[in-house]
């Protein structure tokens, strides 16, 4: 090829490129700007470190809203074919009292008293450490990043459409009452860690086996607390199960995932949570 051809080849190609790097800013300013619009609260800060995620290297694409809760808003999102949830917190809306009584008591953190901003990084710290220890253990997303309040993890899916919540479908069971006693004594026992607000809305079904969201009230086993959240953890699930049928005894699934038997102070501790 001609020198002249091949140079104007790859100015175009330049060109071209320059031009298709402004087409993808473009959208997601614009999808941002969409955001701000359409009633989200999020604030200036929320907004370009999801812009930041969006011009990084992880993510592509944010493409729809998988959940909109009080607290988090979880978003699907994709780069080539991985897909990715993306948990934002909403600043103005959090419960910083509660997540001060949890952040507290555990030996992983050493914050004093602190501002709002810093309780929520701290609790996405801890929903990011939580999910990666408890990923070595029972079937987990993989945490992937954590940018103040905003968590980046793999997405539970099939085919690309999030996984249901057990609460959701029609599964054996029997099957997933047997398995998820297990991990929770593998959880308890082997990764000492409690997961704080288990039940069938925290898990999902994927590929018939159960998978574990939402650790962000998880607690190592030391903290003051992990008893009487584990109780509360055991209710609930035994709660489910009973409603669908399935004999349990909680004090027997408590003794079973602890490995010891129920205290009766505990037990009435529980209560109040
Ligand atoms: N990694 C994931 N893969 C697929 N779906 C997810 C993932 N993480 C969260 N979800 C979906 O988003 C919902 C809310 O997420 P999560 O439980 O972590 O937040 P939350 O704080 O409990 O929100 P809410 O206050 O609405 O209950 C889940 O019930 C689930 O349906
Ligand atoms: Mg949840």
């Amino acid at each position: 090829m001609k020198d002249v051809l091949k140079m104007d080849l790859a100015k175009r190609e330049k060109q071209l490129d320059q031009e298709f790097q402004k087409k993808i800013v473009e959208r997601k300013k614009k999808f941002l700007e969409s955001l701000k619009t359409e009633n989200e609260v999020f604030d200036q800060r929320t907004l370009l470190n999801m812009y930041n995620l969006l011009v990084g290297k992880h993510v592509d694409e944010i493409s729809g809203v998988v959940n909109s809760g009080k607290e988090a808003v979880v978003f699907s999102a994709h780069k080539d074919d991985e897909y990715f949830a993306l948990k934002v917190y909403r600043v103005s809306t959090c419960d910083f009292k509660t997540m001060w009584k949890y952040i507290q008591g555990d030996p992983r953190f050493h914050l004093r008293r602190s501002s709002t901003r810093q309780i929520v990084t701290a609790w996405v710290e801890k929903e990011y450490r939580n999910l990666l220890r408890a990923g070595d253990y029972i079937t987990t997303p993989e945490a992937i990043l954590k940018r103040e309040n905003i968590l980046l993890m793999e997405l539970v899916h099939e085919d690309g459409i999030p996984s249901p919540r057990l609460k959701d479908v029609e599964v054996d069971f029997k099957e997933f009452y047997e398995m998820i006693r297990e991990d929770m004594k593998i959880l308890y026992q082997e990764a000492n860690l409690v997961h704080g607000d288990l039940s069938e809305y925290n898990i999902l079904v994927n590929d018939d086996e159960p998978v574990y969201i939402d650790f962000s009230q998880g607690v190592v086993s030391q903290h003051p607390l992990s008893k009487t959240l584990l109780i509360r953890d055991v209710k609930n699930v035994c709660g489910f199960f009973k409603r669908k049928g399935i004999k349990t005894d909680y004090k027997e699934f408590y003794k079973f995932v602890s490995g010891e038997e129920l205290d009766l102070i505990d037990e009435e501790m529980a209560k109040s949570y």
